[in-house]
């Protein structure tokens, strides 16, 4: 066995998941019980971020009345990342039943130019991530690529295509430049999102190599952002590992929300929350609704013994 292969073995055994995790996730594997949700909590699937913010944004989408919701992703280089979210598109139509139109943004020809220091270009170089747009059309089925500089596409974009409501953006466009373009998305008419957007903004956590901050780089784009929208902000969804007997992942730190508080659904209720019972576990427990499964029914729990 070649060092990759004996790294394969180890690496698992590196990860800091409790072993009973690390044996769910190979018995899953083999027999597919978990259901969605769990998958996701529990790493079972490929880009399980992907699929927790798709699977957020159509149980919103349910509550709301939303027949169908469009998921974006800016930065697509070789596709890998697409790919997997059309898996999740698929789990997440059978299991919501809210329908998922899907699309790319990306350059085509790798990264640009940076502009200046804030692109970072001590990471990233012109070229960088380039597409076999060939190849990566081969793998699609359904989702559509909009090829050219994001700050040219996205206009274009949103002058002449109307697809249903956006309830998830990934930005993974690496600049500070090419994140604020992209960005401008929230420029749009409200109409055209869900009044709560999932977001992934995948550089935000990582070692001092990487030095991730607020005064570069993707962090920089959303500082900016906040500061020039008094009635729009994208912040972190707080807590997100301690929920759903989650395995804390580093994807946890990376989720944000677009909230669009002039959205006309932005005060609609979506919890069945009226009143909080006197003792935990008795009388219609409402409480649990009030927790994270609030749109997401949870298995109930086994009643705890009286003390
Ligand atoms: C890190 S890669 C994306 C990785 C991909 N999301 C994945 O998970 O495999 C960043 C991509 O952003 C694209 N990009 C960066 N700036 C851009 C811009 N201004 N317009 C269009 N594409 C851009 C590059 O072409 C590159 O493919």
């Amino acid at each position: 066995m070649g060092r990759g292969g004996l790294a394969r073995f180890v690496a698992p055994l590196a990860e800091a998941v409790p072993l009973r995790f690390v044996a769910l996730r190979a018995l899953d594997r083999r027999l597919n019980f978990l259901s969605y949700a769990s998958k996701l909590n529990y790493g079972v699937v490929e880009r399980p971020h992907y699929g927790h913010c798709l699977l957020q944004a159509a149980l919103i989408a349910r509550k709301l009345g939303y027949p169908a919701i469009t998921a974006i992703e800016f930065g697509v280089a070789g596709g890998n990342g697409l790919v997997a979210l059309e898996r999740h598109a698929e789990h997440v139509e059978r299991e919501v039943g809210i329908a998922v139109a899907l699309y790319g943004f990306d350059s085509g020809s790798g990264m640009p130019d940076p502009v200046d220091y804030r692109d970072m270009p001590y990471l990233w170089q012109p070229g960088y991530f380039k597409m076999d747009v060939d190849a990566l059309r081969t793998r699609l089925s359904r989702a559509e690529l909009r090829l050219g500089p994001v700050e040219e596409t996205l206009p274009r974009f949103l002058r002449e295509e109307s697809p249903p409501p956006i309830g998830f953006i990934a930005f993974d466009l690496d600049y500070y430049s090419s994140t604020m373009a992209a960005l401008r998305i929230f420029d749009a008419e409200l109409s055209r999102f869900l009044p709560r957007v999932a977001c992934y903004l995948d550089d935000m956590v990582g070692d001092i190599a990487y030095a991730y901050n607020e005064f570069t780089g993707e962090l920089l784009a959303l500082k900016e952002f906040n500061a020039s929208h008094e009635r729009a902000k994208i912040v972190p969804v707080n807590g997100i590992r301690f929920y759903g007997g989650r395995i804390p992942r580093l994807w946890h730190e990376q989720i944000f929300a677009a909230h669009l508080f002039d959205h006309p659904d932005y005060n609609r209720p979506i919890s069945d929350l009226a009143q909080l019972p006197l003792r935990e576990g008795e009388g219609n427990r409402p409480s649990q609704k009030a927790k994270p499964g609030l749109i997401w029914p949870r298995r109930p729990r086994r009643p705890r013994r009286a003390v």
